[in-house]
């Protein structure tokens, strides 16, 4: 795929060639700025490629309903929503069928690390996320969420569309650290066993558990493999991921 966001701008991706075998997880990882939202995008037809196209089992993705496509989508965008609603239907939001499925909407919670802070909000989770539409002018009826919070929020909302054909993740934790982020993949791998699923992160540690590695770079797939296939080719994965580890690791740990 050939992509930019317009005529007179520079090209974002330059021959992006990426498989997402079914049953599979890939992690997607690449520097700010690479273009792994911009594949994202493309992946659920907000933006067509200029060159190329993306193929669903075969099929261009031009070919097939909008509204079908975004039925077997579960993603979780980089600029995520958040709704001056409740918490229930900030997370109920992801799938309108399970707006008032307490169960599962808890279970999303739970799941997303969020269900201890939410049951410990002034009415739970029927308390209105927001200060503008709060009923009343008590303080407590309506509470903000931190960044970190929202983010978790927003994950529960997309883990109620797990069961679609294909789930996507697009830097679900960075508000959180190094290690945070790993902990969130390595669970929804755990949840996600045999269904497909596109996991992106710029931090390269993160995805080390994906069956598959891609790394983007200048506009193209530079790399790909297992993490330890990564490692071991000793490339730009290796190198970034040692400096990136560097940031989090104990410093009697880091190579000199
Ligand atoms: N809506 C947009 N209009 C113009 N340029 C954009 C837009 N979105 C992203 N870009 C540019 O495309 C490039 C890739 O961005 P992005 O896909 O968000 O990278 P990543 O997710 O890897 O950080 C960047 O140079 C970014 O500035
Ligand atoms: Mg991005």
């Amino acid at each position: 795929m050939w992509f930019r966001y317009g005529p007179d701008q520079d090209w974002v991706l330059r021959g992006v060639d990426l498989l997402i075998p079914h049953g599979t997880t890939v992690g997607l990882v690449g520097l700010n700025g690479a273009g792994k939202s911009t594949i994202v995008k493309l992946l659920c037809r907000f933006y067509d490629p200029e060159r190329g196209a993306v193929l669903w089992d075969g099929v261009d993705l031009r070919e097939l309903s909008l509204a079908g496509l975004r039925e077997r989508v579960g993603v979780l965008f980089q600029d995520y929503m958040s709704y001056e609603l409740t918490a229930a239907e900030n997370i109920g939001l992801g799938d309108v069928a399970a707006l008032t499925d307490d169960a599962r909407i808890h279970a999303a919670a739970r799941r997303a690390g969020i269900d201890p802070v939410l049951r410990e909000l002034p009415a739970g989770y029927r308390t209105m996320l927001s200060k503008l539409f709060a009923p009343g002018d008590d303080d407590s009826a309506g509470v903000l969420l931190s960044g970190g919070q929202w983010q978790r929020l927003a994950l529960a909302r997309t883990y109620l569309r797990d069961r679609r054909d294909l789930l996507i993740l697009d830097e679900p934790s960075s508000g959180l650290d190094a290690e945070a982020e790993h902990a969130v993949h390595r669970g929804l791998r755990a949840h996600r066993e045999g269904a497909t699923s596109l996991l992106v992160s710029h931090r390269l540690g993160a995805l080390r558990d994906a069956d598959t590695i891609v790394v983007l770079a200048g506009g193209r797939v530079t790399e790909r493999g297992t993490h330890a296939d990564l490692v071991a080719a000793d490339g730009e994965y290796a190198r970034l991921f040692r400096l990136q580890a560097a940031g989090y690791r104990p410093p009697e740990e880091v190579p000199a």
